[in-house]
């Protein structure tokens, strides 16, 4: 877990990562790493550049400076099409789900199977409905039929649809944006054994939380972004939950203050 992080090349890394709006800074000089098959939590305030930094991960939002490196490479992306060739997919907190469509085709909406036949190229759409059942029980979800429609679905059920979708395609690396946020207790267990079960088939998965239980039940590593910085970071098993919280809030060590529960307050980072 936080040994792969440490000896191994990063499968992919943002070297100081800015991005500037205009006069607002949403990210200052960040620097960002994950390992192969590590599940890897980010946590910030409201407008802290979360979802900026993943945008950026996934070729959503172009820095204004800094260099990505995937394997040990420096890429450069100019859309989420860029990315994805390479491997890496973003679940958008809104899902970008087609309603009105069945599960099978909205995991490969954009990306159709097709067969030629004469010359013509033909939506293999009974090649489709099997493979999306194979994706679905290899990661463990469970729907009555491929064929419902995704509107007809739980918001649990809609979020496991949209990360198969995410993870259709061999992708090294996945990134979620609040994947929880919208969902019942329930659910979010669900979505966090999904993660738990990419991470047992080598995927390397980021998720943005504002949960403590969701960073402390699924994640190797922690990372906190403050003010468009990284703030500050540590292993799962070697922070607190009070600790976290204190780096949302932008403090470090002497978290006593806040602590109701034992906590290290030697591990200031
Ligand atoms: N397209 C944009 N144009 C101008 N400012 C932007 C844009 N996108 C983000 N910002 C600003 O950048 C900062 C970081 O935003 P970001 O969405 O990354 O925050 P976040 O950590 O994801 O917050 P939340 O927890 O609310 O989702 C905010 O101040 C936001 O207003
Ligand atoms: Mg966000």
């Amino acid at each position: 877990m936080s040994s792969n992080s440490r000896n191994a090349t990063p499968i992919l890394e943002a070297r100081g990562i800015s991005k500037f709006y205009g006069a607002v800074t949403a990210l200052q000089n960040i620097d960002f790493h994950i390992a192969k098959g590590e599940v890897l939590g980010v946590v910030g305030d409201n407008g802290a550049g979360k979802s900026t930094l993943m945008k950026v991960l996934s070729g959503l939002v172009i820095p204004s400076e800094g260099t990505l490196l995937l394997e040990g490479k420096e890429v450069k992306f100019n859309s989420p099409r860029d990315s994805r060739k390479l491997g890496i997919e973003m679940v958008y907190q809104d899902l970008a789900l087609a309603g009105n469509m069945p599960i099978y085709e909205n995991i490969f909406l954009g990306r159709e199977v097709t067969r030629s036949i004469g010359g013509l190229k033909l939506l293999n759409k009974n090649l489709q409905r099997k493979m999306a059942e194979e994706h679905l029980s290899r990661l463990k979800i469970h729907v009555k039929s491929v064929n419902q429609n995704v509107e007809d679905l739980s918001g649990g059920q809609r979020q496991a649809v949209a990360i198969a979708r995410a993870t259709a395609f061999n992708a090294k690396i996945v990134i979620m944006d609040e994947p929880t946020a919208a969902l019942a207790i329930k659910e979010v267990g669900k979505v966090l054994d999904l993660v738990r079960s990419l991470k047992e088939h080598g995927v390397s998965v980021i998720i943005i939380s504002h949960r403590m239980d969701d960073i402390f039940y699924s994640c190797d590593r922690v990372m906190a972004v403050y003010q468009g910085t990284n703030f500050a970071e540590s292993a799962v098993p070697e922070t607190t939950r009070n600790e976290v919280i204190g780096w949302i809030m932008g403090t470090k060590g002497n978290t006593e203050r806040l602590a109701h529960d034992t906590v290290d307050t030697g591990n200031a980072h």
